[in-house]
């Protein structure tokens, strides 16, 4: 199994692609080129993480020296949360187009279940989480508002799937509730330190493919100064242990942890052979009893949090 089947469009989305967050933008392209070239065909890039046209330029390249067609490729975006307004949804989606250079994203996700003041992109891009004064403002968009939206991007051909990220169970049913188009993914952080169950579950009953964000744990952090109060997931024991036994490295061990249940992955990396590996990562199988080793390094560890930025946005609580 190396895709999953997405619900509604019958799409094929591969199990392991490449996270774009925090890819050094000034050798994007070169890494998105480089990735394509080692085999990676899903990209998941974010208005939020500013490096949009940059991926595209490495798109646009790969296309263009033959390697592959942008039908090969699975380009996924996100809408930020400035952006929540019916209008604004299409406005900005096609603003985000432009930079990548493509005509479709293959799936486009609401980032967070949060809507802020819109912020225009001439004055900022992206707009992050602060107003001018330093401040979050939020604004009262309800997510019917902006999934209606996002349905309008499927039937107008610029998004083939739409999804939600960083949303609980009583947010995706309710959007069950009035959906014209129902959620064909969702994307959470998901690692050994917070495995998330019951949100699994959820999502296998719905039918909604599942993708797991900083699968590393909190090695993606360390740069932001966060997740320093935890072991290294990629330095602890059990991951090591198991690593050994099938001759293949920690990462992959993470990896494969999430991959082997029918879990995507995204994992990022700015090093040619870290990236490399990774995408290796689904050419050796677990045992039952080494996944539930894994799983049981679970202490509801959640490392991306907006609570911490404002308590307003206590979205997890
Ligand atoms: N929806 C959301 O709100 C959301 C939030 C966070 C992330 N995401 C998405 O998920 C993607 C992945 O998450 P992430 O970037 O937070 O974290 P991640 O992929 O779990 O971890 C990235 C970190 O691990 C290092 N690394 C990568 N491969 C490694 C390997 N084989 N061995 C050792 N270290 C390795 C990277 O360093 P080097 O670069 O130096 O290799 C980087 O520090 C993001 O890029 C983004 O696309 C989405």
């Amino acid at each position: 199994m190396t895709t999953v089947v997405l619900k509604r469009t019958g799409q094929k989305m591969p199990l392991v692609g490449f996270g774009l967050w925090k890819v050094t933008k000034s050798t994007c392209a070169d890494t998105v080129y480089n990735a394509i070239k080692a085999g990676y065909r899903l990209f998941d890039g974010a208005g939020d993480y500013g490096n949009e046209k940059e991926a595209g330029e490495g798109v646009r390249r790969a296309i263009s020296d033959g390697l592959v067609r942008r039908e090969d490729l699975f380009i996924t975006s996100k809408l930020w949360n400035t952006f929540h307004a019916h209008d604004h949804v299409k406005t900005i989606s096609k603003m985000q187009l432009g930079l990548w250079g493509i005509d479709y994203f293959d799936l486009f996700l609401v980032h967070f279940p949060i809507a802020l003041q819109y912020v225009d992109p001439s004055h900022r891009y992206p707009p992050e989480w602060f107003g001018d004064d330093g401040k979050v403002h939020l604004q009262n968009i309800p997510m019917s508002e902006t999934w209606g939206a996002m349905e309008e991007l499927v039937d107008e051909g610029l998004a083939t799937n739409i999804g939600l990220s960083n949303c609980q169970g009583s947010l995706i049913i309710d959007v069950l509730r009035y959906a014209k188009y129902e959620p064909q993914v969702l994307q959470v952080e998901l690692h050994p330190y917070l495995t998330q169950e019951a949100l699994v579950q959820l999502c296998k009953t719905l039918g909604i493919a599942v993708t797991a964000y900083s699968s590393f744990g909190p090695q993606s952090y360390l740069e932001l100064g966060m997740g320093k109060d935890s072991a290294s997931l990629l330095e602890h024991n059990a991951v090591g242990s198991i690593a050994s036994a099938h001759s293949k490295t920690p990462a992959q061990v993470l990896l494969r942890w999430a991959t082997q249940r029918g879990i995507a992955v995204i994992p990022k990396s700015n090093n040619h052979g870290r990236l490399v590996a990774n995408l290796e990562c689904d050419s050796f199988d677990l045992t039952d009893s080494e996944i539930a080793r894994v799983s049981a390094l679970n202490i509801n560890y959640r490392l991306n949090d907006p609570v911490a930025i404002d308590p307003r946005m206590a979205i997890f609580a």
